[in-house]
């Protein structure tokens, strides 16, 4: 069996895409890009712009004519990659409650996906990359090799996204994250364009059931390894 060359991870928010994606990444030596910093990115820059995040054209404007750079993590800080915007490293500003606030509505705006997808789309395709989104096996990458869709309960996802919020030290109520958890699965698998949901073809996998090394492990099955 070849190795996928191709791999495709979609999933809900902090259903363990990230964690599985690097890792595999890792050990196959392939690119790791988690596409939703570029859809952070546009958010964090509206907010930056005092544009308004209901502005669908200005929002839009913002995605098509701003090239985002996710590159290879420049610093051990934790990061996964870096994310600049015409030349600030805004990295962590991606990961602010203000942008986690609204990355959702913006990532509604079919234009905004259009010219991201179509960033996303031309790395994927030189291949040797393990991408990680919502809409990848669905939308941009449909030929990929391997497409997994990694779930887990909304009230599990709650508590890792409460768990790493408490480790970078901010204060956080747990019922509040799982508010918010919800309110974004409703927006993302709701919305008109590019949906969240499992490609026909893809390994549905749930990560409430498994450990992270049990997913692993079980996806390395799958790449043959
Ligand atoms: O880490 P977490 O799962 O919380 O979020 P993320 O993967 O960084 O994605 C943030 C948001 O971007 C998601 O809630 C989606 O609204 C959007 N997104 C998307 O629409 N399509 C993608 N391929 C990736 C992210």
């Amino acid at each position: 069996m070849t190795t996928p060359s191709t791999i495709a991870i979609d999933g809900p928010a902090a259903s363990g895409k990230s964690t599985l994606g690097r890792r595999l990444a890792d050990s196959l030596g392939y690119l790791f890009f988690d596409t939703g910093v570029m859809y952070r990115a546009v958010t964090w820059l509206a907010l930056q712009r005092g544009v308004a995040i209901s502005d669908e054209s200005a929002v839009t404007a913002l995605a098509e004519g701003t090239p985002i750079d996710v590159a290879p993590a420049s610093r051990a800080d934790g990061r996964a990659c870096d994310v600049i915007i015409e030349g600030r490293d805004i990295t962590w500003e991606t990961r602010l409650p203000e942008v986690e606030a609204n990355v959702s509505a913006v990532s509604a705006y079919a234009g905004v996906r259009r010219a991201l997808s179509a960033q996303q789309r031309r790395i994927g395709q030189r291949g040797k990359v393990v991408m990680v989104g919502r809409d990848i096996g669905t939308v941009v990458l449909p030929e990929a090799d391997l497409k997994i869709y990694l779930d887990a309960s909304a009230e599990e996802r709650a508590r890792r996204r409460f768990d790493e919020t408490r480790a970078r030290g901010s204060e956080t109520q747990l019922d509040e994250i799982l508010s918010k958890v919800q309110e974004r699965d409703h927006i993302d698998s709701t919305r008109a364009v590019a949906p969240l949901r499992a490609a026909d073809d893809a390994v549905l996998l749930d990560s409430d059931s498994l450990s992270a090394d049990e997913v692993f492990a079980r996806v390395m099955e799958l790449c043959g390894k």
